[in-house]
């Protein structure tokens, strides 16, 4: 989560899910909540995220609906609520599975959702019982809507990506704050901050101020990460038209040397992880 977009939080967290199915053979579910369902799109190539977009079968919009709610009504046609049970992520690679995010996740925020917010915490406690994932990694939008609220509810922990610029490091304390608030809100949530990940760094003198400034800040100095992802022409490049899965991940697509970096963010996350548990 970051309050700013365009820090790389979708970037972080599709690679990341990558590389812990990939790397380390973990079960991960990844969920994407973003009505501009940008997750999506790099995971699914465009006839493939338009069909399910058009038929609406297992989006992330299914969580928010179940047997004790009613069917809603989007553009035109009823959708039907279903169980937990009968959600059926689909399998991007063998135990990484996706539920897709969907515009029409916009519908509900403005109709329901006083009385949803918590069907995605109810989902993933769902999960937990049924032990079928190691990590269920939730892509948000960056405003504070209430889809951030669902996953703040929703999630154990969070990690902030953070490109190292004045604006962009501002962001921090206005995101910590708000979490802080909305934790005090709900009465509900349990998050936590996991850690900082430096992202789209550069050689230049600003980022190289602001990360010492963060590294030596006494709130901040503990959850920033050691490992860093580097600006590169390699992750930018990445396009969503191309249409093997591979060809759009930093893992299998770029240079070794973003690839060592996202595996060896991905390796602190999990140190971090066995760390605070
Ligand atoms: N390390 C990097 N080097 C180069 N380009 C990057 C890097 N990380 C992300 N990008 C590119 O920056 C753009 C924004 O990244 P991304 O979509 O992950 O940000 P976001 O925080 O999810 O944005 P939003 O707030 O809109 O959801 C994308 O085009 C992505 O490919
Ligand atoms: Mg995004």
């Amino acid at each position: 989560m970051n309050m700013k977009g365009g820090v790389g939080k979708t970037t972080l967290a599709v690679n990341i899910s990558h590389v812990l199915n990939q790397e380390f053979g973990h079960r991960v579910l990844t969920i994407d909540i973003d009505p501009q369902f940008n997750a999506t799109q790099i995971v699914y190539k465009q006839t493939d995220w338009v069909y399910i977009l058009r038929e609406e079968v297992h989006t992330a919009l299914r969580i928010f609906l179940d047997e004790e709610f009613e069917s809603i009504r989007i553009d035109g046609q009823w959708v039907q609520p279903i169980r937990f049970e009968d959600i059926e992520p689909k399998a991007v690679e063998k135990n990484w599975h996706f539920l897709p995010g969907t515009i029409n996740l916009y519908k509900i925020e403005l109709n329901y959702f006083k009385i949803l917010k918590f069907k995605l915490k109810e989902y993933i406690d769902y999960l937990r019982k049924t032990k079928r994932y190691d990590f269920v990694i939730i892509d948000t939008p960056p405003t504070p809507s209430s889809w951030m609220r669902s996953a703040i509810i929703a999630s154990d922990y969070y990690l902030m990506p953070v490109k190292p610029d004045a604006v962009s490091t501002m962001g921090i304390s206005l995101l910590m704050r708000i979490i802080r608030e909305l934790k005090e809100q709900e009465n509900e949530s349990n998050i936590e901050l996991l850690g900082i990940v430096f992202n789209m760094c550069e050689n230049l003198k600003d980022h190289q101020q602001q990360i010492e400034y963060l590294a030596n800040h006494n709130l901040f100095s503990q959850y920033i990460f050691e490992h860093q992802l580097k600006k590169r022409a390699d992750i930018s490049a990445i396009s969503h038209k191309e249409t093997l899965l591979t060809d759009r991940l930093i893992y299998t697509k770029s240079s070794k040397a973003a690839k060592e970096e996202i595996v060896a963010i991905t390796k602190e996350l999990k140190q971090k992880l066995r760390h605070v548990r």
